[in-house]
């Protein structure tokens, strides 16, 4: 069980228009508003982020992006800025995730470019990483892991660490059913929280937290949960449904 205070993050990814975003709040904030030792985040598409922050303030809940771009304006036709999300009342921003990585082609240096840009602009990163089945079938987990981890990171402050939260995903566990097993994601998570130390100190390292995502789903988010270096959840198919989020929110050690 973590020392840290867990962060149980909600990626909608392109699910959910405005009015059913709504809905899923009516029935979600009651079912977890006496919660209070631990963050909640809901990352819905860019054109409901307004509104549901909106909703959100004073809540117990906070409203993330799931992608912005590093610079403040100029022509980037399509892109949204940390300048435009903050101005909305958003402070948290999923960077790095593996569908941004092989769908959009975004490489370690445009994301290390984002995670700057964020915390110059006070939005705290969800900084996400993992390997392929390739890679982890043929023994590159480790190497994989660890260059992500310097390449996405590379150039904060140790102050600007702790803003940040990593999130390792393995992408053959993405949407497949499929989780990691216990002693997997126990290994990984150590081994970044390692490379951190390496990078910023074993104070720092300590505080940082570590999210598993991954088919986290009500069932099995107890015994992830339980693991000394998992400080948390990011959550994509589970969360959709309020129901099954709360479950994973309010997850109970096995
Ligand atoms: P699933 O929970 O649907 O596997 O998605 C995980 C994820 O990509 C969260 O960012």
């Amino acid at each position: 069980m973590t020392k840290r205070r867990p962060l149980m993050a909600a990626n909608w990814k392109m699910h959910k228009t405005v009015s059913e975003m709504e809905d899923y709040l009516q029935r979600f904030l009651p079912l977890v508003s006496d919660v209070t030792d631990r963050d909640i985040v809901l990352a819905p598409s860019f054109v409901c982020l307004m509104k549901m922050a909106e909703i959100l303030a004073g809540s117990n809940v906070d409203a993330c992006a799931q992608n912005m771009f590093h610079e403040e304006q100029g022509a980037y036709t399509g892109e949204v800025s940390p300048l435009m999300l903050r101005d909305v009342g958003v402070k948290r921003v999923i960077l790095g995730h593996s569908e941004r990585r092989h769908i959009f082609q975004e490489d370690g240096q445009t994301i290390n470019k984002k995670v700057l840009s964020a915390v110059r602009h006070g939005l705290s990163p969800i900084y996400c990483i993992g390997e392929t089945l390739d890679e982890r079938e043929s023994g590159k987990t480790s190497e994989v892991l660890k260059s992500q981890v310097e390449e996405g990171l590379k150039g904060l402050s140790k102050d600007d660490f702790s803003m940040v939260a990593v999130a390792y995903e393995p992408v053959w566990a993405i949407g497949t059913g499929k989780t990691a097993s216990t002693d997997q994601i126990q290994e990984a998570h150590a081994l970044v929280r390692q490379e951190i130390s390496q990078l910023a100190g074993e104070d720092i390292a300590q505080n940082l937290r570590i999210l598993y995502g991954g088919s986290v789903k009500p069932d099995n988010v107890g015994q992830i949960m339980a693991l000394d270096d998992v400080d948390g959840a990011l959550v994509g198919g589970a969360s959709l449904v309020p129901e099954s989020f709360t479950k994973i929110v309010r997850f109970e050690i096995d």
